[in-house]
Formats: structure tokens, sequence, C-alpha cells
């Protein structure tokens, strides 16, 4: 036996690779794509929602297990009034949609986030969406909304606090699995890849705890432009890393 590894192949296609089982995508550049030509942020979010639409449905297509798309961090709060209520009415069209015209999909639609801000009319939405989607067998969608991965560890810091001092769980009895389990991702494999698009290198608070080992690929589309081909390019790149889980 050659005493030097083999090399890996090269992909160069979809149909060669074995797939992520799941995929985060940081919805990112729909500002910048509105600016280019002339128009309003929330045309650049509309423009990003149909984007969504397709690829959710691209990835349920060729078998992704979870997908999880970043649609509004706890920061973007901090953005101009008329914007956030773009993207709510945004929010709400997709789930009326969703309920409405969906029924025969096998995706199972599920929100990641605290949702206690958000109006009784989207909570009822968000609510009739997981439970009309939940005995499906398809997809997972998470979507995740006034979402922020250090909120969601102090939501589980202070669920495992609470359990321990109300006596149903020991000290002792904290690992990762255990902190997994309190996520809003819990029973879920965590992301093995990350795509961001728009060219930026950061992780925006995105499930922090979830992506330790995740693979980031950094795209330089603007996502109302991103494309099935753009989701195969990162496909093809994440098959071409070596992922090693920290050993050799
Ligand atoms: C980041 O781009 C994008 C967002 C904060 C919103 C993402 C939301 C959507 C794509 C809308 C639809 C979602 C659903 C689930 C129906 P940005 O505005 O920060 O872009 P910029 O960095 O170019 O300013």
């Amino acid at each position: 036996m050659s005493i030097f590894k083999r090399k890996k192949p090269e992909y160069t296609d979809i149909s060669q690779i074995q797939l992520p089982e799941h995929i985060g995508i940081i919805m990112d550049g729909n500002g910048r794509w509105a600016k280019k030509r002339g128009l309003p942020r929330s045309a650049g979010h509309t423009a990003g929602a149909q984007t969504f639409r397709k690829i959710a449905r691209y990835c349920s297509n060729i078998g992704i297990k979870v997908l999880t798309v970043y649609a509004f961090s706890t920061e973007n709060w901090r953005r101009p009034e008329d914007e956030i209520n773009a993207l709510m009415k945004l929010f709400k069209d997709y789930l009326e949609e969703s309920i409405r015209d969906f029924k025969d999909d096998s995706i199972v639609l599920k929100f990641i986030g605290d949702r206690s801000v958000f109006s009784d009319d989207l909570l009822e939405l968000m609510t009739e969406n997981e439970e009309e989607s939940k005995n499906r067998d398809g997809m997972v969608l998470n979507i995740a909304m006034n979402y922020g991965g250090r909120a969601e560890l102090v939501t589980a810091m202070r669920g495992i606090a609470g359990d321990v001092r109300d006596g149903k769980l020991s000290a002792e009895a904290i690992d990762e699995q255990l902190i997994s389990d309190y996520l809003y991702t819990k029973g879920q494999p965590d992301p093995d890849l990350i795509i961001r698009p728009s060219g930026e290198y950061r992780t925006s608070n995105f499930l922090l705890w979830q992506s330790a080992y995740s693979e980031y690929v950094i795209m330089d589309v603007l996502w109302p432009d991103f494309k099935e081909e753009h989701l195969n390019k990162a496909l093809i790149e994440y098959a071409n890393r070596n992922r090693r889980f920290g050993g050799v």
C-alpha cells in the first residue's frame, strides 16, 4: 500500500457528490441589490423573498434534509420602521401562501428565534404553519425570525438553570449534547454547510453553537441574484473541502 494518502477526486457536478444534510443560508445583499437599481430597500427584500421561495424548493427537490434561512435577526430591529414593516408584510404573505397553496407539500416548516415579539396575526400564522406541516416527511425548513445565536444560548442557559433549580436536572448532566437539546434546533443535525452570498465574511450571530464545524462558503453574488447554479457551485465547493472536525 502506498504511504501517500490518496488524493480526493475533484468534484465538478452535484450528481457525483454526497450532499450536506443541513444547509444554512444568510440571505444577504437585498439592500445593495435595490440600491444598485435606484429602488427602495424594501424592493430588494421582495426580490429576496422570491429567491428564497425558489431556493427552498430547489433544496427540497434535490434531497436536502434541513435548510435554515436567516430571515430576520435580533439586530434587524435597528432598521428604519418602513423597512421592518415591509419585511413583516413579506413574512405574512409567505405564511399565508404556504397555508393556502402548499397543502400537498412535503416541507416541514419551523420557526426558530424569539417569536414573542411578533404581532398576533403573524404568530397565529407561524403556529398554523407548524401545525399543518408537522407530520410531513420532507425537508425541514427552519425560518430564523428574531433569531440571534447569542440570544438562543441565553434562552438555553436560562432553561437549563431553571431545570437544575427545580431538581429536574443535575449540574453534572450538563454536556454538549444537553446544551444542543435546549436550542431551537433540538433533534436536528448541525449545519454542514453555511452559504453567505454578498461577499461578507461574517457569521452575524447565525447558529453560533451549531456551526462549530460548519463549512462556510462566501459567494460574490447578492441574494436576489442567487440562482440554483450558485447553490450547485457552493455544494461542489463543500464536497471538495476536506472536513476534519479537529482531527488530521
Ligand atoms: C439581509 O440583507 C436580509 C435581510 C435582513 C432580510 C432577509 C429577508 C428576506 C430575503 C425576505 C423573505 C423571507 C421570507 C422567509 C419570506 P440586507 O438588507 O442586510 O442587505 P444589504 O447588506 O445589502 O443592505
